[in-house]
């Protein structure tokens, strides 16, 4: 295997060209752990572009650990909204809630780990940028720098341990001991920036000579992917309803599953083959189509009909919504399409952030 790169030299690049983001000190200056753990938990399978204005505006809303243990359920899950991936919402509110009972975040990757919602990437993150630390969080960032230096050319996803088995290896020197924040950031940085998934710019990069990608011509490739299987398409119905006052029907989810416990439009249920889905709708009300919406989940695509009616007044179950009061009640994306829709408004949110975080 080739000799491990020079810490100090990607240390020294990164002095130069780090990025500002929201969640990151100043140089010299100690990062807020609180910070640093929203970001990360946002940044799972999401774009640093997509999380930003989340990440401000949470912290608008709360700006402690304490204050987001204290709001109710509701509140967090409509900040999150859009975000997807609503477990992830859940478990970022019980875990405030074990943070403020016990005063701070665990300073040691075992007490981090064992927190709701911080599995082995995001406790080597957090105690490397917040505590400073020694450990290499491997995001896909990391991955894809690692399987070019190293000319790891075995396929993803069985790549995977030997790729994080090559990255633990690349913080050994003093340098990266000492810094350990800046040389996980630097890490992600250079992956976000100049190792990039099909561009790499390797002229500019502070590790060029000692990269065995770079050397054997195959950077641009890597890492490897196994083919992808398609995904399996699901087919329901979704009712718009407004009445007379200029209310939408809307209803909460079962707290458990997919979007657990956000809210969403009356549906049919999702089944794998196209199906008269409409007779599902909530009340009888001379409904008219309004199109389709398309959605991508993790494990299956979408394709809701989207119907509209107006009634006198709701009598079907759920929560009557002020239309003015819509951006508040927190819809998830694949809902806020559906109500796009059904209004003839234009989708009013950024598209769903794509699976990978740069
Ligand atoms: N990706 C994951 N964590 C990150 C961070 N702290 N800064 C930039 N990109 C990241």
């Amino acid at each position: 295997m080739s000799a491990v790169p020079d810490a100090a030299a990607l240390l020294a690049w990164y002095d130069r060209h780090r990025r500002r983001l929201p969640w990151r000190a100043e140089p010299g200056a100690a990062a807020d752990p609180y910070r640093v753990w929203l970001s990360e938990i946002m940044l799972q399978q999401t774009t640093v572009a997509a999380v930003i204005p989340y990440h401000e505006r949470f912290l608008m809303r709360f700006p402690t650990v304490a204050d987001l243990a204290a709001a109710p359920a509701a509140a967090v899950m409509a900040a999150w909204a859009g975000l997807g991936y609503y477990a992830r919402a859940r478990n970022l509110h019980a875990c405030a809630k074990l943070v403020a009972a016990s005063g701070g975040f665990p300073r040691d990757l075992a007490g981090l780990r064992a927190l709701p919602g911080i599995g082995p990437y995001t406790a080597a993150a957090i105690a490397a940028i917040a505590f400073g630390i020694p450990a290499v969080p491997v995001d896909g960032n990391v991955e894809r720098v690692t399987a070019r230096l190293f000319a790891i050319d075995a396929p993803l996803p069985g790549a995977r341990p030997a790729i994080a088995a090559a990255a633990a290896r690349l913080n050994g020197a003093p340098e990266a001991q000492a810094r350990a924040g800046d040389f996980a950031q630097a890490l992600f940085d250079l992956g976000a920036t100049l190792c990039t998934p099909t561009a790499p710019a390797c002229a500019l990069c502070p590790w060029r000579d000692g990269c065995a990608g770079r050397r054997a011509g195959t950077a641009a490739t890597l890492p490897r992917r196994a083919a992808k299987v398609a995904r399996p398409v699901r087919y329901g119905a979704a009712f718009w309803l407004t009445d007379a006052a200029g209310r939408v029907l809307l209803r909460r989810r079962p707290p458990r599953g997919l979007l657990g416990g956000m809210m969403e439009l009356p549906g049919s249920a999702w089944r794998p083959a196209p199906w008269d889905a409409a007779a599902a709708a909530p009340m009888a009300a001379g409904w008219r189509r309004a199109g389709e919406v398309r959605h991508v989940f993790t494990h299956f695509a979408l394709r809701l009909e989207v119907f509209a009616a107006t009634v006198a007044a709701i009598t079907a179950a759920g929560e009557l919504c002020p239309l003015d009061a819509l951006d508040a009640a927190g819809l998830p994306s694949v809902m806020r399409k559906c109500a796009a829709l059904a209004t003839g408004s234009i989708y009013p949110h950024p598209a769903r952030p794509s699976d990978r975080r740069r």
